[in-house]
């Protein structure tokens, strides 16, 4: 092993100091390893086909025929970003999926469970009619770790309810540069915030004992440095997503390292290996890592997951890829289509001798270490969904709960001359933006479908136009128009602008300006001579150029999610702000990078 120079020590002391200083009291009382004589006792009666079984997760769209999985003895599958279940999208057919598929396991020679994983990010997102919260980024301007405990906690109620017991969450990445497009993904530029609130989010999710059945099992994303991804490194010269990270080992520690400290301390059993890569080596392909730093030195004694696909990127040659990373310490592989070949090959390679039997042993201790902590194989206990926990699916209490995030979410940036609070007894009140009456927008990505899309994406959810309607006076006219025109003899307009959903690389821009159709909006209620409310919908920090000067007050909402009238609760003062920027904003694409240099800096938000 490469000699680690004082200066890295000196680092990982700092990394390891700040992690002590700033978590909550001890991790969990029953470490995943106090689970290894059940697991190595039944590791000992697995045929290697069942141990890569073990390994091995496809995902249920491009699984035809389900008597795969009791061929393969497969022991996790997954449900990506649009993979519904094909009778649809509803509560209903998600549990049902999730049973049908957990019975399968059922029949296999040692009856192993299946570990089903799916990405609830933001609430259970791809469920219709769950509660959808806010993403990450403004549950990062919220400042407030026991908050992000109790949305994962309620999120981890809403998935069991469907009978999945894993999440493919929380992201951990810091990122540094704001036109990533996974940026919303993120709680923020400081490294200082991400651990503490991942490690939130972790507890919340995990609780204090994975047995629990309200418990859902964690992964800390995308192991390390996704965020740090330099432009232009990915996507043939135009994205960063994916890319490069171009940092020495004590700035990749600095920065980029403590959140998965902090969730490894709370007892996280899965950690997901980036696709991006650390000075030209792809961290799926990285021994030093996967093994040396995560493993040996952190102690990680849970699974590490790849990520959908990772495995293609490695090599032109499927098989060499799949001793690369298996070699590099990868413990199972997320391999929707391939999973045939995929356990072809690794059976292949152990049997030439390219993967050692203890490589095979160890990912399988550790993904049993996992089930055995999560009840999954005591004797007696169903492993079919909890129908009971349905009742408490996209209620009005954890609907009232995510209204709450999104009120403090909010970070005013703007207010001049009284123009917020707004008075819900004014005569009129004209609402314009792409954004005011497009709950798909308000979402953001994840959700329904991998990318998201706007509209009428869900049920039980509010627009903010919606939200006003119901914030005002019997006797206040609310009146829309999408360009801001017809705005003449209103007391106040509201203009709702922003992005509109993305996910991952669609979401990387070079350029983050507001768009054409949002200033438009702002110019035409401006024009009516009436003060302005502009509030931003978006995933990051956007150039607001003209809009500032025109806006008579200015809020960034993120990506607030179902709840719109978290929103109107603060525009009406029923809440006042007390949001604070997780993200420096940057005034102009050249001074981007230029945090000392910044429009509004990290940590600005005003009062009422
Ligand atoms: C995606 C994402 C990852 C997600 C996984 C499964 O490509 O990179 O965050 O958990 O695939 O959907």
């Amino acid at each position: 092993m490469r000699k680690t120079s004082a200066k890295v020590w000196g680092a990982v002391l700092t990394a390891a100091i700040a992690v002590a200083v700033s978590l909550p009291a001890a991790p969990p009382a029953k470490t995943l390893a106090s689970f290894d004589p059940q697991a190595k006792a039944l590791l000992a009666r697995m045929t290697l086909e069942e141990k890569i079984g073990q390994m091995t997760q496809p995902d249920q769209e491009y699984v035809k025929d389900l008597a795969d999985l009791e061929k393969y003895a497969i022991g996790s599958v997954l449900s990506g970003g649009s993979s519904d279940p094909k009778e649809g999208n509803s509560l209903g057919a998600w549990t049902d999926m999730y049973d049908r598929i957990q019975q399968h396991s059922a029949k296999t020679r040692l009856r192993i469970p299946i570990l089903y994983g799916v990405d609830a990010l933001h609430g259970h997102n791809n469920v219709l009619g769950a509660v959808i919260f806010p993403h990450n980024v403004g549950l990062g301007c919220a400042r407030n770790a026991a908050l992000v405990e109790k949305i994962a906690r309620i999120t981890a109620e809403e998935v069991r309810a469907t009978g999945i017991q894993w999440t493919f969450a929380p992201c951990v990445a810091v990122p540094q540069d704001v036109r990533w497009g996974r940026t919303y993904e993120g709680f923020g530029e400081d490294p200082a915030l991400v651990q503490e609130l991942g490690a939130a989010a972790v507890r919340g999710l995990q609780g204090e004992d994975l047995a629990n059945p309200l418990a859902v099992l964690a992964c800390a994303k995308h192991y390390v440095g996704d965020g740090g991804t330099a432009f232009g490194s990915a996507r043939g010269g135009k994205g960063l997503d994916q890319g490069d990270t171009r940092v020495d080992e004590a700035t990749l520690r600095r920065i980029h390292l403590p959140g998965y400290v902090a969730a490894i301390r709370e007892g996280v059993g899965t950690i997901m290996p980036s696709y991006s890569s650390w000075n030209g080596v792809k961290c799926s392909a990285s021994k030093r890592l996967l093994t040396e730093i995560l493993k040996q030195e952190l102690g990680f004694q849970g699974f590490l997951i790849s990520d959908y696909n990772a495995l293609d990127q490695l090599a032109p040659d499927f098989k060499e890829a799949i001793a690369i990373s298996i070699n590099a310490g990868m413990d199972m592989a997320m391999v929707p289509e391939r999973y045939r070949e995929f356990i072809a090959g690794l059976e292949g390679l152990v049997k030439e001798g390219k993967v050692p039997m203890a490589r095979i042993d160890d990912a399988v201790t550790r993904i049993l270490r996992v089930k055995f902590a999560l009840g999954m194989m005591d004797q007696g206990r169903s492993q079919l969904a909890d129908r009971k926990l349905q009742k408490s699916f996209g209620s009005a209490e954890h609907r009232a709960v995510a209204r709450d995030a999104v009120r403090q979410s909010l970070v005013l940036l703007k207010n001049e001359r009284g123009t917020l609070p707004l008075a819900k007894g004014a005569a009129r009140i004209h609402v314009g933006g792409k954004n005011a009456d497009d709950l798909g927008n308000q979402c953001g990505g994840w959700t329904i479908d991998w990318q998201g899309k706007s509209g009428a994406v869900t049920s039980g959810g509010t627009t903010i136009l919606a939200a006003i309607r119901k914030a005002v006076g019997s006797a206040t006219r609310v009146t829309f128009a999408k360009d801001g025109t017809g705005a003449a003899g209103a007391a106040v307009g509201v203009v709702v602008i922003g992005e509109k959903p993305y996910a991952e690389f669609d979401g990387d821009r070079a350029d983050l300006s507001l768009a054409a159709e949002d200033v438009a909006a702002v110019n035409n209620m401006k024009a009516a001579g009436i003060p302005v409310v502009v509030v931003l919908l978006s995933g990051r920090p956007l150039i607001l150029g003209e809009v500032l000067e025109k806006a008579d007050a200015l809020v960034a909402a993120w990506l607030p999610g179902s709840e719109g009238e978290g929103v109107t609760d603060v525009l009406f003062g029923d809440f006042a702000p007390t949001g604070k920027l997780s993200f420096s904003w940057p005034r102009t694409m050249q001074q981007l990078g230029e945090r000392q240099a910044a429009l509004f800096a990290y940590g600005y938000g005003l009062k009422y």
